[in-house]
C-alpha cells in the first residue's frame, strides 16, 4: 500500500501529477496557497493520516531539506520509521572531495557514497540547510530545466 503526498507552492509549480497517481493507492496534493489540492504542507496531510490511524512500514521523505526537516521531526513524535534522500552540493561524486559532507547521528557521511538515503531521524538538518546556501547566489542565475524558473526558487 502506498500513500502519496505532494506539495508544491501554487498550482504553476505542479509536476509530475499523473505519474505520481499512477503509483499511488492514495494521493494527497497540497498547496502552499491552495490554488491546487488543499491549502496547507504536506507535514499537515501526513499528520492528519496518522492520527486517523494509518501506520507506516517507511515513511519516505523527498525534497526540499526545510520539508524533510519538519517530515522528519514529525515521524519521530509518531515513532515512524523515516528514510531521507540527502541532496547536498557533489562535485565529483567519488567521497573524494568532501562537498557532499553531512553529520548523521554525529558520524561525518558523503551523500554521494554512503547514501544519498539516511535514517531522517539522524540527520543533522540544520548544518546540511547552511552548506546548500553556499553558491545560492550562483544558483539563481540559472532555470530549473522542469519548470523554466529560477533553479533556487523551485527549491524553496
Ligand atoms: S561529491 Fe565529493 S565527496 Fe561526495
Amino acid at each position: 500500500m502506498v500513500h502519496t503526498v505532494v506539495g508544491f507552492r501554487n498550482k504553476e509549480l505542479v509536476i509530475l501529477e499523473d505519474e505520481f497517481r499512477a503509483v499511488s493507492d492514495r494521493f494527497l496534493l497540497m498547496s502552499d496557497d491552495g490554488s491546487v489540492g488543499e491549502k496547507g504542507l504536506v507535514t499537515n496531510a501526513l499528520e492528519k493520516l496518522i492520527l486517523d490511524g494509518e501506520a507506516y512500514d517507511e515513511v519516505i521523505a523527498i525534497g526540499p531539506v526545510i520539508m524533510m526537516k519538519f517530515v522528519a521531526a514529525l515521524t519521530k513524535k509518531y515513532d515512524q520509521k523515516t528514510v531521507v534522500s540527502m541532496n547536498p552540493i557533489m562535485i565529483d561524486g567519488t567521497g573524494m572531495c568532501g562537498g557532499c559532507r553531512l553529520l548523521v547521528d554525529g558520524e561525518v557521511k558523503f551523500a554521494c557514497v554512503d547514501g544519498p538515503d539516511f535514517d531522517g531521524h539522524l540527520v543533522d538538518y540544520d548544518l546540511l540547510m547552511k552548506r546548500n546556501a553556499m553558491y545560492r547566489e550562483h544558483e539563481q542565475a540559472h532555470l530549473c530545466r522542469l519548470t523554466g524558473k529560477e533553479a533556487a526558487a523551485v527549491g524553496k
